[in-house]
C-alpha cells in the first residue's frame, strides 16, 4: 500500500511524512480511546492519497465520480481520494472511504474513528507543528467530541469557506466547545 501512496503523492517527502504522522496519531488515538487501530491506521495513510494529484486531474475525477465541482478546490482531494480508495484501491468498508471523504469538511455523522481521523490530521507533528496542532494534542484525550467542537470552532472563525457539512456539523457539535 505504501508504494501506492508514494506513487500518488508524486514521492514528495512531506505529504508522505505528514500521512505517516497522521496513521501514527491514528493509531495512538484508537488505543485511547478502545477502537479498531489497524483501520485507524489505514486511514491515517490514506486520508491525503488524492493531495499530490494536480487540480485539472482532481477535477476529471470528481466529475467522474459525480460530485459536485462546485464545492471548494481545497476539498475536492478528500472526496477524490474516497473515490480512488474505492475503485482503484477497491475498498469496501464504508467508515473508511466515509473518513477520508469528510476528514476536510467534517459531518455531523461522523462515528469515533472518523473524528479520530479528522483531529489527527491536525495533532501530527512530523510536518505540522502548529499552535493548533499542540492544543488539539493536549485536548485529544479527554473526548472527541469536545476535540472535534473545538477545531470546527477554529474553522468557522477562520473564516474559511465553509461547506455546507461543516456547518452543520458545527451547529451538532457546538454544545462541546468551552470557551476560554
Ligand atoms: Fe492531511
Amino acid at each position: 500500500m505504501l508504494e501506492i501512496i508514494k506513487d500518488k503523492l508524486r514521492n514528495n517527502k512531506l505529504r508522505l511524512e505528514h500521512s505517516l504522522g497522521v496513521a501514527e496519531e491514528c493509531v495512538r488515538l484508537a488505543k485511547h480511546y478502545n477502537l479498531d487501530n489497524k483501520k485507524a491506521e489505514t486511514m491515517g495513510l490514506l486520508h491525503d492519497i488524492a493531495k499530490g494529484l494536480p487540480f485539472d486531474e482532481q477535477e476529471r475525477l470528481m466529475i467522474e465520480a459525480g460530485y459536485d465541482t462546485s464545492i471548494s478546490h481545497k476539498i475536492w482531494h478528500a472526496y477524490v481520494g474516497e473515490y480512488i480508495c474505492r475503485t482503484e484501491l477497491k475498498i469496501t468498508d464504508e467508515e473508511i472511504l466515509n473518513g477520508i471523504k469528510y476528514h476536510t469538511t467534517c459531518h455531523p455523522d461522523l462515528t469515533p474513528l472518523m473524528k479520530v481521523l479528522m483531529i489527527a490530521d491536525m495533532t501530527e507533528n512530523r510536518v505540522r507543528d502548529e499552535e493548533m496542532g499542540h492544543k488539539l494534542r493536549e485536548m485529544s484525550l479527554n473526548g472527541l467530541n469536545e476535540t472535534i467542537a473545538y477545531k470546527l470552532n477554529w474553522m468557522i472563525k477562520r473564516d474559511f469557506e465553509l461547506h455546507p457539512d461543516t456547518v452543520r456539523a458545527y451547529n451538532k457539535y457546538k454544545g462541546y466547545v468551552k470557551e476560554e
